[in-house]
């Protein structure tokens, strides 16, 4: 994701401050005020045993971050009170693409037609390339989640796949006796996640406190 997004970034004018990789940022080792000064926003591609401490750093130090990183929600109410604190700017997602985001309304929406309906049984599927860690994907707990705020009544269990370079595939199903309905998202390539997140790093300098993708898409929920 970093070489995608360090990509467009020049391609839309920007200039890359600093690149770090895990033999020069161990621990967040390299996030100093003095190897980070002049730098604008922070865009966060890393790994789940990585992500907490590069934040930790990125926001004593002021500069506002965009994180894609997942796999490491645990962290967030703590992650965000540091936000609080020091009156810096987060914007985390799971998933940069707007194509997501929209699947996940109608999914919200086709779990809000179901709801009542039990004969149908829902069910969430994600596929990954072989070396992603998290798992499930955490689209399919955003996704799990936000069904469950839709019907309540309904258990949503996903069910994991990783294989070869699959980008991202998730898809809602709902088996009938005698039908089946489903709706899927399906990554292509990375591109609408560096999009995304680029964007997500030209919106968020200036502003204060922890934003999702949603917030800079949809202003709010609904
Ligand atoms: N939000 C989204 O839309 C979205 C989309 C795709 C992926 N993701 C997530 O983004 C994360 C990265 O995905 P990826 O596919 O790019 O993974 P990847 O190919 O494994 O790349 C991870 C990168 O992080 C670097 N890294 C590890 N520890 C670091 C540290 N302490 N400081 C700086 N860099 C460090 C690694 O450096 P080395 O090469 O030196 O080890 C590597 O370049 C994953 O959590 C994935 O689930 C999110």
């Amino acid at each position: 994701m970093g070489k995608a997004v360090a990509a467009l970034a020049l391609q839309r004018g920007h200039g890359i401050h600093t690149v770090l990789d895990s033999s020069d940022n161990a621990g967040g080792r390299a996030l100093t005020r003095e190897r980070m000064v002049g730098c604008d926003v922070a865009i966060e591609f890393t790994r789940p045993d990585a992500v907490v401490s590069n934040l930790e750093r990125l926001i004593d130090l002021g500069i506002p971050t965009v994180t894609g990183t997942t796999g490491w929600s645990d962290a967030l109410p703590r992650i965000a009170a540091l936000v609080k604190e020091r009156r810096g700017g987060l914007l985390h997602a799971a998933n940069f693409s707007v194509g997501v985001h929209l699947f996940l309304r109608a999914a919200r929406e086709l779990a809000r037609s179901f709801s009542g309906r039990p004969e149908f049984n829902a069910s969430i599927r994600e596929e990954h390339h072989a070396a992603k860690l998290d798992t499930p994907s955490g689209t399919a707990l955003l996704l799990q989640q936000r069904l469950g705020d839709s019907d309540g009544l309904r258990s949503f269990p996903i069910t994991s796949v990783r294989a070869g370079s699959v980008p991202g595939t998730h898809t809602l199903t709902y088996e009938g006796p005698h039908e089946t309905v489903s709706l899927s998202h399906v990554a292509r390539d990375r591109q609408s996640f560096a999009e995304g997140a680029l964007t997500a790093a030209e919106w968020l300098p200036g502003r204060t406190g922890v934003f999702t993708f949603e917030d800079l898409l949809f202003g709010e929920i609904v």
